[in-house]
């Protein structure tokens, strides 16, 4: 009889073939096939994506400090796009220029803007009104003992947030979104050509969304990112040009929305799995913020992004040829045994996360971070207060979304005690 059964994690395999993101079971738990390529293959070829994979923490920041490898163009699809999609593209910017896929000095350039719009204290103030979101969306569904946390608070507190934060209405996210996501299809490239024009289209639409926004604060300046992202040549101080300023704007509707949706999702499961963790931060909730970096270490939300090799380079036992695609695997990087003790344990009290990489790593460090981080407090100090007893809906089962890059939840019903006094 065949066997069926899944290779076992101790033995070497042909890993660029056993890596497959999409696979249910690896959707699942990628981790025992990313234990496998750490110890045999560290970097491998993956076939089924094009790419070379970096899977140790000591190679990732290798790869994530050396200017051999180049950011910018990474996200872009690999083919060409037919002549009917290439139309609809004319009819906005035909790059997907943005601070995560560029070099110095363009990187520097933009990335000053940023820390300036998202400096610490400016986030810092932003603390009251995100308690008063999340409290909000906690009151809407506190009552039913039960509720899909993801569609009632994972994925509306970040984008409420970061609609406030570029200064559009929270009521227009739900139309961008899909816009937004529309540039996930055409970077994947791997749709039928009348879903990448309809795609096409979405981007345009996306882009001339914020080119209104910056026309608008050029004729009147207001407290928001978009204000503070005018270009020179529209009247503001940013060093940047119109396309950079609409396309950076754009880019931050995905890279600070679902990034922390899955943040919360995946911590929310780590606390229902370890209740003891979770009792000992509802005890005290100073535990919280080393408790998030434990929640980004033990599952990261980013599993990885891409580079491009600019010369042939040595790694892990492999020659990268020039001018290859190259995944840096920081889930895989955040489980390594050579930088973390008892990598696969979750442990909120651990010395060593302030060593992963779920924020990345060198110049393109998440410029986000400590909102991220702020609103991931927030979110778990109320949840964990409010809803006593948080367990997994006891017939609903949690569903992970099949991405390539994001991990976390399309779906996390749970359940908890109703109480009087939540
Ligand atoms: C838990 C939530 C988040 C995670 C896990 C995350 C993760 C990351 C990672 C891994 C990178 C580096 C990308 C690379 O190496 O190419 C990055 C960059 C970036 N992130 Fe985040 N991020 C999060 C939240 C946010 C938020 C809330 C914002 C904005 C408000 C944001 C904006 C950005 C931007 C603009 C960059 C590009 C920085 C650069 O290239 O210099 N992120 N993020």
């Amino acid at each position: 009889m065949e066997d069926t059964s899944p290779p076992r994690v101790d033995e070497p395999a042909d890993i660029g073939s056993l890596f497959n993101p999409f696979d249910p079971a690896q959707l699942e738990d990628p981790y025992p096939v990313y234990a496998l390529a750490r110890r045999h293959t560290p970097v491998f070829y993956s076939e089924r994506l094009g790419v070379w994979v970096v899977t140790r923490h000591a190679d990732l920041c290798t790869v994530l400090r050396d200017p051999a490898f180049s950011s910018a163009g990474s996200l872009e699809a690999t083919t060409s796009f037919a002549p009917e999609v290439h139309a609809v593209l004319s009819e906005g910017y035909l790059t997907f220029t943005s601070l995560v896929q560029s070099d110095p000095p363009d990187h520097t350039r933009i990335r000053n803007a940023f820390n300036k719009a998202l400096s610490p204290s400016r986030v810092a103030a932003m603390e009251p009104s995100i308690r008063k979101i999340a409290n909000e969306l906690i009151d809407g569904f506190v009552s039913e003992g039960e509720a899909d946390l993801m569609s009632r608070f994972a994925y509306p507190l970040p984008g409420i947030v970061i609609s406030d934060l570029l200064g559009i209405p929270r009521s227009d996210v739900a139309m961008l979104k899909p816009w937004s996501n529309d540039k996930q299809v055409l970077l994947a490239a791997n749709e039928t050509t009348a879903r990448l024009v309809e795609a096409a289209r979405g981007y345009v639409s996306l882009q001339r969304y914020f080119l209104e926004h910056f026309e608008d604060r050029a004729r009147e300046p207001k407290d928001d990112l978009i204000t503070l992202l005018l270009p020179k040549e529209m009247g503001g101080n940013a060093p940047l040009s119109v396309q950079e300023a609409v396309c950076n704007a754009m880019d931050l509707l995905a890279a600070g929305h679902e990034t922390t949706s899955d943040l919360i999702g995946n911590g929310l499961v780590l606390f229902i799995e370890h209740p003891d963790q979770a009792a000992a931060v509802r005890a005290d909730a100073s535990l919280i913020p080393t408790a998030v970096d434990e929640i980004l270490r033990a599952d990261t939300p980013i599993r990885g992004m891409f580079r491009v090799a600019k010369t042939d380079y040595e790694l892990g036992g492999a020659t990268i040829p020039a001018g290859a695609k190259v995944f840096v695997l920081y889930g895989s990087g955040n489980r390594d045994e050579a930088r973390f003790r008892d990598p696969d344990r979750f442990d909120i009290h651990r010395k060593d996360d302030g060593a992963h990489i779920a924020f990345g790593k060198g110049i393109h460090y998440c410029v986000g971070n400590a909102l991220a981080r702020l609103e991931a407090r927030v979110a778990f100090e109320l949840l964990l207060r409010r809803l006593p007893n948080v367990r997994y809906h006891p017939s609903l089962p949690a569903e992970r979304r099949p991405y390539l890059i994001l991990r976390g939840f399309e779906r996390l019903p749970l359940a908890w005690d109703v109480s009087d006094r939540a």
